[in-house]
């Protein structure tokens, strides 16, 4: 095992597990295209890797969904929908 300092200054993970409707799920309002949609920005930005948007399936907050995480901040947004995103890139990306 190797071990080293975090590369980044910051991570946002989203939650972009879909259930298919099986069992609610960040998948149920979009977490997919919350994901895209922040990389994106942060691509565009410049900001990534530096900043890493990165994608998890499943933060254990499902009937929450979409669940995003910000670390080190350790901020937690749920209820998220595309329509946050702006303000999400505002908050982190900006
Ligand atoms: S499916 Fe997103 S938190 Fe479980």
């Amino acid at each position: 095992m190797d071990i080293e300092n975090i590369l980044y200054q910051k991570q946002i993970f989203v939650c972009t597990n879909d259930r298919k409707n099986e069992k609610p799920s960040c998948g149920d309002h979009c977490g997919e295209a919350v994901f895209t949609e922040l990389r994106r920005i942060a691509k565009e930005r410049g900001l990534h890797p530096r900043i890493r948007v990165t994608q998890v399936k499943c933060l254990g907050q499902c009937a929450n969904g979409v669940n995003v995480m910000v670390y080190p901040d350790g901020t937690w947004f749920k209820n998220v929908r595309l329509d946050d995103v702006a303000e999400l890139a505002r908050l982190y990306l900006s």
